[in-house]
């Protein structure tokens, strides 16, 4: 039986501008899973980016309760979920947001040293290792602005994980990536998760959708829909995609997507 790791009651968000409230989230009541990879897709604007922040304490939600293994998270002071997400979330935006004056290397074993419970030398050898799983060995000592998109978004889910994270969130990681560098990245997920890494990625994309295990519909702040699917294999061919992109997208017609 899966064991949740975040879990929501009645989560809330709303923005107030000018005295109107704007109702970004309504009463969400959520579940992830441990070793799920769990993809979240609705219209712009239905909430996507705002679900994910406040599942991963980067936003605060106005009403309602988030926990993480079973302890809420929703009220904690900064500084405490700072620290939560430091040990345990890790994070890939559309933008890589590599720090632009550090090595591809150091980028990924920076934040690697906040991890409770390793020396220096052991946070190196973990990055240096997701370095070369991430293809990109004779890239590591060069800055940012000398490598190509597709190897900083590689580096940023490297960075995402050196902290052996319970759940990487994922917002549009392969937005801003063209097919080859975004099939790169994509696979380098479905790896991480093959090895039992946790997974929420917001996309718009179908062909990067099918490789999760469960699809969630987000409209209008609300979960209207909900597809399970077999977990990827990891010798997924072209047919398997194309089928699993048109189950995906049937669903998708029956949301009115
Ligand atoms: N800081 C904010 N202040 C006011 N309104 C906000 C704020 N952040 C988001 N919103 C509003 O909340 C709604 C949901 O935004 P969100 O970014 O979560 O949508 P999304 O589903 O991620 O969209 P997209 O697919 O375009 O990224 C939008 O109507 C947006 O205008
Ligand atoms: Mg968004």
């Amino acid at each position: 039986m899966k064991q949740p790791v975040i879990q929501t009651e009645r989560l809330s968000k709303n923005y107030a501008a000018d005295g109107v409230q704007t109702h970004v989230l309504s009463n969400i009541d959520l579940a992830l899973y441990d070793g799920d990879f769990t993809v979240i897709m609705g219209p712009s604007g239905s909430g996507k980016s705002t679900l994910l922040y406040c599942l991963s304490g980067m936003d605060t939600p106005t009403a309602g309760d988030v926990r993480f293994r079973g302890s809420s998270i929703a009220g904690l002071r900064e500084r405490d979920m700072a620290e939560v997400r430091a040990q345990h979330f890790g994070f890939v935006f559309q933008q890589a947001h590599l720090v632009s004056n550090l090595t591809l290397f150091e980028n990924v074993a920076v934040p690697g040293y906040l991890k409770a419970g390793r020396t220096s030398a052991e946070t190196r050898a973990v990055a240096q290792a997701l370095i070369e799983r991430m293809g990109l060995a004779p890239d590591a000592r060069h800055l940012p602005s000398q490598t190509s998109g597709g190897q900083q978004q590689r580096c940023a889910v490297a960075r995402s994980v050196v902290n052996d994270p319970a759940l990487v969130f994922a917002d549009e990681p392969t937005g801003a990536l063209n097919r080859a560098n975004t099939l790169e990245v994509l696979a380098l997920l479905v790896e991480l998760n093959e090895r039992g890494q946790t997974i929420c990625m917001v996309t718009h994309d179908v062909f990067c959708a099918v490789r999760a295990n469960r699809i969630l519909y987000l409209e209008d702040g609300a979960i209207v829909g909900e597809l399970e699917l077999p977990t990827w294999p990891s010798d997924a061919d072209a047919a398997l995609v194309k089928a699993r992109e048109a189950q995906v997208n049937a669903w998708l017609s029956s949301l009115s997507w």
